[in-house]
């Protein structure tokens, strides 16, 4: 089977004051009744998927097994990071711990906090590229590009790659969040996907792949992998060695570098939810583009998202234009919906305010 490993120890300050330190976005309710993380975890369920592996952050191990409970499924194990550091060593702690056990088992690396409506299209891509990873290749997902996002990583077929092909096809390079100037070209090559960041990979290929690649993070791993102690369905890695970590994603440490990189493409949709105006546009704005959630009232709004998050709180819009308002019950985030993705600064100030 495919084991799917969930990737969910992310913060995400986009979408500040919804996802918060204690209770990031991966876990919230922010597009239908299931939360993110649990939409995931359905997403790769059913025939020919084992049950998740969960790597997460101390504080969040019982919601994340909770809301696992509330889709009818349980951990594999719940991997705990003794700090966050980013992408390149969580993925990788998650192979070696299935590669102990399978070292040909194929993992299937994916965020929590994705927004992928067509559930059973995705798996349909994943199953027609998991012979490609059986083989050893590592297989990435890649969406056609639609503006010149910086913020994404992009794959560039081979030449002798056929675009759009529903088989995997080999990539000529990866590059992660590359410059306006780079990105503008190639989201207009016509050769090139964004990366949507999951990764169908043998467990022992991408040991190997960190190996060559990122050896320093093989080690620390392995490490905190070999002092990590079991604790009912909790598995925690040892903190001695993962804090000699550098703080990495699995994009820059290995992807960039590796030779046996494949492509399958994916039509269906993907947004990252990578802030408020992502979250606007996947709500399904009405004919003025407005989305007024649960609890709030636009009344002659164009261009508006407003949301109140906590039950019996009303929020209500008159006459606005370009505005996102977000209540949460002990902090309010008003925005030009245009500028929301300066969320980031809010969250750096509140935090040098202490
Ligand atoms: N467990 C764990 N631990 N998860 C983490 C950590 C960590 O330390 N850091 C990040 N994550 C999770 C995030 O919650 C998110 O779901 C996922 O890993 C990717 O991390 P991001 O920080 O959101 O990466 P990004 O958006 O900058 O870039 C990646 O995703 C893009 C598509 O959304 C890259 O893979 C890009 O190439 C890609 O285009
Ligand atoms: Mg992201």
């Amino acid at each position: 089977p495919i084991h799917p490993v969930l990737l969910a120890g992310g913060s995400g300050t986009r979408l500040w004051p919804l996802s918060r330190k204690s209770y990031p976005k991966q876990f919230a309710q922010l597009t239908g009744p299931e939360s993110l993380f649990q939409a995931s975890a359905r997403r790769l369920s059913g025939p020919g998927f084992a049950a998740p592996l969960v790597i997460t952050a101390e504080p969040f191990r019982f919601i994340a097994t909770e809301q696992l409970a509330g889709v009818e499924q349980a951990a594999q194990t719940v991997l705990i990071e003794p700090e966050g550091r980013n992408t390149a060593p969580a993925v990788l702690a998650a192979a070696l711990w299935l590669a102990e056990r399978e070292p040909e088992a194929l993992v299937l690396a994916a965020p929590s906090d994705h927004v992928m409506p067509e559930p059973e299209a995705f798996r349909a891509a994943v199953a027609a590229a998991a012979p490609r990873a059986a083989e050893g290749a590592l297989v990435t997902f890649g969406i056609a590009p639609t503006r010149a996002e910086t913020g994404y990583g992009y794959l560039e077929l081979a030449p002798e790659a056929e675009a759009g092909a529903e088989t995997p096809q080999p990539l000529a390079r990866f590059v992660e969040k590359p410059d306006a100037a780079r990105a503008a070209e190639m989201a207009a090559s016509g050769r090139h996907l964004w990366n949507a960041g999951i990764f169908l990979a043998r467990a022992d290929a991408l040991r190997d792949a960190y190996a060559r690649h990122a050896p320093e993070v093989l080690e620390g791993v392995a490490a905190a992998l070999a002092g990590a102690e079991a604790d009912l369905g909790f598995t925690r890695l040892s903190p001695e060695p993962w804090a000699t970590l550098p703080d990495i994603s699995i994009d820059y440490a290995v992807m960039e570098k590796a030779e046996d990189l494949a492509v399958m493409s994916y039509a269906g949709r993907w947004s990252d939810l990578g802030g408020w105006d992502a979250v606007w546009q996947e709500a399904g704005p009405d004919a003025d583009g407005t989305v007024a959630g649960d609890g709030a009232t636009a009344i002659d709004c164009r261009d508006t998202l407003l949301r109140a998050e906590s039950g019996g709180q009303r929020i209500v819009g008159l006459g606005l234009e370009d505005i996102v308002a977000v209540a949460m019950p002990d902090a309010v985030l008003v925005a030009k919906k245009s500028e929301a993705q300066r969320v980031k600064e809010a969250v750096a100030a509140l935090k040098a305010e202490g």
